[in-house]
C-alpha cells in the first residue's frame, strides 16, 4: 500500500553531501525508506548504486544514510531507496517531524472541515424558559469526570503541536486548563518515544502541576509487538491521569505514511485495559462511533469513549491536502464529510450505555452546541482546531476562547432554566420550532432514554 510515487516534499530542503567520493546536493523529498536527492555538484556516474550521504538537518547532527540510488525522470535528481538500519529510522523521524509542521500549517491555513459542518446538532435545540427563577450567579458547571472534579464540561482534546511550536503550544493549552480546571489531552506521542528528548514538548505537567493530563497514542502503536510496555512510556513520560489511544481508520489509509493493520486490535486494548495504572480511553477522530462498537470497547473494558463525530476537522481531508498527488486528493476529497455526525452517535451511544463517560468531540464550535451535547448525554465536550487557531495566535489565545465557551454555556443553561449541566437533558428538543405534542414526547424520550 505505501506509493513511492507519492514522495512528500521536504521543506526546507536539506543539504547532504556523499560520504565516498564527491558529490553534493539537496534532499528535496522523503517517502517512508526513499529520499529524493537533487545533486548540485557532479551527479555519480555511473548514476545507478549503491550511494551514502551525510544529511545535515537543523534539529540533529548530521545523519548517515545509505542505499540504492536510482535516476529518476528528471535530469539531475535521484532516488535514495534506503536499505533497513543504514539511516532508516533517522528518515522515519524526520517524516513525523515534517508531517506535524505540515498538519499544523494546513489546519492554520485552509478550511479543514466537513464542507457542511453538518455534526446532527442542528436537529436538536433547547428550550427556553422565559422564567428561570435563577440569578446568572446561580448557575452551576462543575461536573466530574474519570473521578476528578471539574469547573466545566469542556476537554481540549489532544492535538500535536509539532515539533518547533509543541512546547509553546502545549504551555498555552495547559495554562487555559489550569486557570479553568478543566481536563487537557496532548497529541500523539509516539514521536517522543521514538525520540526521547522531545519529551519536553508533551511534558506540560512540570510547569502546570495538579493539571488532569491525558496521554495519547495511536492504535498503531498499541499493535506493536511492545505496544504495551510503549502505552507504559507514554504514561510514565507525562505522568498521565489517562490515556487516550485514538483510531483514524480513513485518515491512516489516505495519509502516504499511514498504518494500515487494524486486525488484532480490540485484544490488545482488553490487555491494555487490564494492565493500565490509570483509565484508559478509545478516541475516534472524525467518523463517529457506532453504539455497536462502543459496547465492544466498554466490555474490552475501556473507561471512557470519545465519540469523535463527524462535522469538524476532517483528518483524511488534510492528508489530501498534503499529498502531491491528484488521486490522493481525488480520495480525500470522496472521503472528507464521512462518518455519523458527532450529535447522533452521541445520542446512539448514550440510549445504548447509559453509564459509559462519553466526550463528544467533533465540531463543537460554541458553549450553545455544547450545551446540546451535554443534554444529548455527554460527560465532557472536547474542542480541537479553534483552540490549535488560538494557541497559535497567542500566549492567552486558548483562555480567551473558553471564557466565551464557557460564557455562552451559562446563558444558555440561564436562558434554558437550568441550574445544573444534569438540568439541560430534560430541556432537549428537536429543531426547529417544535409543535407542543411532539415537544413533549421528545423530552418524554430524553427521560425514557436515561438522559436524567
Ligand atoms: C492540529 C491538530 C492536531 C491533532 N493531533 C491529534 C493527535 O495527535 N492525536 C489525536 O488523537 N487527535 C489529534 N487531533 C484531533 C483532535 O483531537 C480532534 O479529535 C479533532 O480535531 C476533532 O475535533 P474538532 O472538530 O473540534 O477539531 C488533532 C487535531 C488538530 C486540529
Amino acid at each position: 500500500l505505501k506509493n513511492h510515487s507519492e514522495i512528500v516534499k521536504l521543506e526546507p530542503y536539506l543539504p547532504w553531501h556523499a560520504t565516498h567520493g564527491n558529490g553534493e546536493g539537496l534532499a528535496i523529498g522523503i517517502a517512508e525508506g526513499l529520499l529524493r536527492l537533487k545533486f548540485t555538484s557532479p551527479a555519480p556516474f555511473p548514476a545507478t548504486g549503491d550511494f551514502g550521504i551525510q544529511l545535515s538537518s537543523k534539529s540533529s547532527p548530521a545523519l548517515p544514510v545509505t542505499g540504492h540510488l536510482t535516476p529518476t525522470s528528471i535530469g539531475g535528481v535521484f532516488d535514495l531507496e534506503v536499505a533497513e538500519g543504514s539511516g532508516r529510522t533517522h528518515l522515519r523521524e524526520l517524516l513525523t517531524g515534517l508531517r506535524k509542521k505540515q498538519h499544523i500549517e494546513i489546519c492554520r491555513s485552509e478550511d479543514v472541515e466537513s464542507s457542511d459542518r453538518f455534526t446532527g446538532f442542528e436537529q436538536f435545540s433547547l428550550l427556553p424558559e422565559t422564567l428561570p427563577e435563577l440569578d446568572y450567579v446561580d448557575i452551576n458547571t462543575a461536573t466530574t469526570f474519570l473521578g476528578r472534579a471539574f469547573s466545566l464540561p469542556l476537554l481540549i482534546t489532544g492535538m500535536t503541536g509539532g515539533v518547533a511550536r509543541g512546547e509553546e503550544i502545549n504551555r498555552r493549552l495547559a495554562h487555559a486548563a489550569l486557570t479553568l480546571n478543566i481536563p487537557m489531552g496532548v497529541g500523539s506521542q509516539r514521536i517522543a518515544l521514538e525520540k526521547p528528548d522531545l519529551t519536553r514538548v508533551f511534558n506540560v505537567k512540570k510547569e502546570s502541576d495538579g493539571l488532569f493530563l491525558i496521554g495519547n497514542l495511536g492504535c498503531a502503536q498499541l499493535h506493536a509487538a511492545d505496544g504495551i510496555e510503549l502505552c507504559m512510556r507514554a504514561i510514565d513520560m507525562i505522568h498521565a491521569d489517562a490515556l487516550a489511544i485514538h483510531v483514524n481508520v480513513i485518515q491512516e489509509c489516505i495519509q502516504v505514511e499511514g498504518d494500515r493493520a487494524f486486525k488484532g486490535v480490540l485484544c490488545k486494548l482488553e490487555e491494555l485495559c487490564r494492565k493500565s495504572p490509570i483509565p484508559i480511553v478509545v478516541k475516534e477522530v472524525g467518523a463517529g462511533m457506532s453504539p455497536a462498537t462502543a459496547l465492544r470497547l466498554r466490555e474490552a473494558g475501556v473507561s471512557a469513549l470519545d465519540v469523535g463525530g463527524r462535522g469538524g476537522t476532517s483528518w483524511g481531508y488534510i492528508e489530501g491536502l498534503r499529498s502531491t498527488l491528484d488521486e490522493t486528493r481525488h480520495v480525500a476529497e470522496t472521503f472528507r464529510n464521512w462518518g455519523i455526525p458527532t450529535a447522533f452517535s452521541l445520542r446512539k451511544i448514550r440510549s445504548s450505555l447509559v453509564d459509559m463517560p462519553l466526550i463528544a468531540t467533533g465540531g463543537i464550535r460554541n458553549g450553545l452546541v455544547a450545551a446540546k451535547a451535554l443534554a444529548l448525554g455527554a460527560n465532557m465536550v472536547g474542542i480541537g482546531l479553534p483552540l490549535m487557531r488560538a494557541a497559535l495566535e497567542d500566549e492567552e489565545g486558548p483562555l480567551r476562547l473558553l471564557a466565551i465557551f464557557k460564557r455562552e454555556l451559562t446563558i444558555t443553561m440561564l436562558a434554558t432554566g437550568c441550574q445544573t449541566l444534569h438540568d439541560l437533558s430534560h430541556r432537549l428538543c428537536h429543531s426547529p420550532y417544535p409543535l407542543e405534542a411532539e415537544l413533549h414526547q421528545t423530552i418524554q424520550t430524553g427521560r425514557n432514554q436515561g438522559y436524567e
